[in-house]
């Protein structure tokens, strides 16, 4: 049996081959770009930049079938859960494929392979002696005669008292719960508070694996891997570990293959991250590889692409099962994201506060470039950031368009109008010239320095300083300028830019895609990313290229404006339905009815009211006459906004003095969507003042 390797690779050169995985996503809804900055993206343009390298890659992923998620969503729009996760697969993964995500193997742990191979890891695991089998007091719904854990119990967080965390996890804090360490403990199926009932379970005693996580992560790794990871990590062993059920009473899900354990399933963090193992098999069997030194040869260097939320489960979690399991690797990296926010508020699939991807691909044709971009040059690396419209449509009208479409459109339009396109042959390299070109060489090993150190920002702000030094190169030289008088120096600087050119053709490859394809088939080449720093004669004169095409087109502020009244629909919607109807009061007699005297009326007057924030003094006519009302509504509306506003006004409530105005009558108002106070206006024409309501 192979001891599993702990030690870190230094350089590239030094791994064989590499596993890159990038989290499972759970199919209870489409992907939206907190995915895709997080996770998608970044692990993209790594398994890119790796087989530019000429490296042997697996890119790894999947969808997350199992687990509460899908159950919940199942039943809320009444489906079977096998239809829910077939739905959102078919979006996920067209979705994923339409963006260019590179995956070598999409996979799904619903799939036949998958349940072998996390039925065979859990068998292992429990003929090795390494589970405790206990039965313990577990949260029950009796209404919904059915046990609860994970997601279908909400409660308080006893780390940080958010009332909303999860019986696995808190996501205000981070921690991971047991669901009986909720306090007030809240059924999400019925709303009952549930009993406690004994149930057996198996758990995987992470105490054991304390000190060799403590070593392997925070030692060992203490100088590669992101501060936010180790931060978390650390947080977590200073708690102390304690063991984890990694089985649940659930209907939905991989049977638990041992004796005794009838109806129950493995945990869904127990199998997903298997799926990691079991895509990969998937995938070796189609390409007639062997899955197996992908998992479990030294050389191999794997690397987790994860969110946040998912640090315990890819750092100490699924670790602590391969290390128990024996004969795997373990990640040399999980360089976990931080969150993106959305225009100011946390992205929710539920609260359906999302880009979503398969829309964003419908809205935008062709701008997987454009979207890619934005999110990685705002990619929360660090800490959580915020995606807003405004940002997108600058990102790519002052950056993308302006400054690397606009150099390629003037290099290649300036090559065909002086050339025929073809490269011309340089003179004599001036000092500028030579330093432009060995500035250029230089920008691969940059940039590559900053990928393998999972700073994909700042790696495409060096692949954008590229671009900017090839339109600094163009605006200090002005070729047009002396095309006339001095041709023999102009073909020197067009060659000088093509060769920047086609550099970027390559160096955009991981982090443009679409753009680098259009590209080298604008330039008609197609060169190795180790050329770029080993030569500069990367289009050699006499090549002939093709016509411009526009790299980036601006996108305008329509497009955006109606980007942000979607949210704000979206916004809306929320609110009218978090609304909470209140439950109807006592019966009225119809004498009690019959006294309210309701009238028509309308605002002749308004002002506010003197050190008062709340309250407008309003002269209304009721038909009967014209009298003082005053109303709290001045936070709501301005006076000017109410003078004109037909209104149902209660005219025979007693008067009161509301600071020493005498107010002679109420005005019916009730809220909208948003919270504002709206007149409950008398429509119809010719509805007079002082018509009764009844
Ligand atoms: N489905 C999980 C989530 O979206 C991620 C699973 S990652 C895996 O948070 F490792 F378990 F596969
Ligand atoms: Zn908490």
């Amino acid at each position: 049996m192979l001891e599993n390797q702990t030690r870190g690779f230094a350089n590239l050169s030094e791994a064989k081959r590499y596993t890159v995985t990038a989290a499972l996503p759970y199919t209870n809804g489409p992907i939206h770009i907190g995915h895709l900055a997080g996770v998608y993206v970044p692990s993209d343009i790594y398994a890119r930049y790796l087989r530019l390298q000429g490296k042997d890659v697996a890119f790894i992923c999947g969808s997350d079938e199992h687990g509460v998620a899908i159950s919940m969503k199942a039943k809320k729009e009444g489906i079977t859960p096998q239809q829910v996760i077939d739905k959102y697969d078919g979006i996920i993964r067209q979705s994923f494929s339409d963006f260019g995500i590179s995956f070598d193997n999409y996979s799904r742990t619903s799939s036949k392979i998958h349940h072998e191979t996390a039925s065979a890891f859990f068998k292992k695991l429990y003929d090795n002696g390494d589970f405790i089998e206990e039965v313990t007091e577990q949260l029950y719904d009796a209404k919904a005669d059915q046990f609860l854990a994970d997601r279908f119990v909400t409660g308080t967080c006893p780390k940080c008292e958010n009332p909303e965390a999860y019986g696995d996890q808190c996501e205000r804090c981070g921690s991971t719960l047991n669901a009986t360490d909720l306090i007030n403990p809240k059924s999400t199926i019925t709303g009952e508070t549930p009993i406690l009932k004994s149930t057996k379970h198996w758990f995987l005693p992470l105490d054991r694996y304390q000190d060799f996580l403590q070593k392997w992560i925070l030692v060992d790794h203490a100088k590669d891997w992101k501060v936010n990871v180790l931060g978390q990590v650390k947080s977590w062993l200073d708690d102390g570990l304690k063991p984890r059920a990694v089985t649940r009473d659930l209907d939905w899900g991989i049977d638990v293959p041992v004796e005794g354990a009838q109806g129950k399933k493995l945990y869904v963090w127990f199998d997903a991250p298997i799926g990691y193992i079991s895509s990969t098999k998937e995938w070796a069997a189609r390409e007639g590889k062997n899955w197996e030194p992908y998992w479990k040869d030294a050389d191999t260097k794997l690397v987790h692409f994860i969110g946040k939320d998912n640090i315990v489960f890819h750092c100490i979690i699924f670790p602590a099962m391969l290390k128990a399991e024996g004969s795997f690797i373990l990640p040399d990296n999980v360089p976990a994201n931080e969150f993106l926010n959305l225009e100011g508020n946390k992205l929710s699939t539920s609260k359906n506060w999302a880009v979503w991807l398969h829309e964003y691909l419908i809205d935008f044709p062709g701008k997987q470039d454009v979207l890619r971009y934005a999110l990685t040059a705002n990619a929360p690396e660090t800490k959580d950031n915020d995606f807003t419209w405004k940002d997108f449509q600058a990102r790519n009208n002052n950056e993308l368009a302006a400054v690397f479409g606009n150099f390629i459109n003037r290099v290649v339009v300036l090559t065909n109008k002086y050339y025929d396109g073809i490269v011309p042959t340089p003179n004599e390299l001036t000092e500028v010239d030579e330093q432009t070109l060995a500035e250029l060489k230089a920008y691969p090993a940059v940039i590559a320095s900053s990928i393998e150190r999972y700073r994909f920002r700042e790696a495409q702000g060096e692949l954008m300083n590229v671009a900017r030094l090839g339109n600094k190169y163009l605006a200090d030289e002005e070729p047009w300028k002396m095309v006339k008088t001095d041709p023999a120096r102009v073909q020197t600087q067009m060659y000088v830019a093509l060769q920047i050119a086609t550099a970027l053709s390559v160096l955009a490859e991981p982090f443009l895609p679409f753009t680098a394809k259009k590209l080298s088939s604008i330039l008609k080449t197609n060169i190795p990313w180790s050329s770029v720093s080993e030569t500069s004669d990367l289009l050699p004169a006499g090549h002939q290229i093709g016509e411009a095409e526009i790299l980036f087109a601006q996108i305008e502020d329509a497009e955006i404006q109606k980007q942000i009244d979607k949210l704000e629909a979206t916004k809306k919607a929320n609110v009218m339905e978090n609304q909470v109807v209140e439950p109807q009061k006592a019966t009225a007699t119809f004498e009690d009815f019959a006294q309210l005297d309701l009238r028509v009326g309308t605002i002749l007057e308004a002002e506010k009211m003197p050190k008062a924030n709340k309250l407008l003094v309003l002269k209304v006519d009721t038909g009967i006459d014209v009298r003082t009302i005053v109303s709290g509504i001045a936070e709501h509306f301005s006076p000017e906004e109410v003078i004109g506003k037909r209104v149902t006004v209660l005219v025979n409530l007693a008067p009161r003095a509301l600071r020493g105005v005498e107010s002679q009558g109420m005005i019916l108002m009730t809220n909208d969507a948003e919270g504002k106070l709206v007149f409950v206006n008398p429509e119809g024409e010719g509805v007079k003042n002082g018509a009764l309501i009844s």
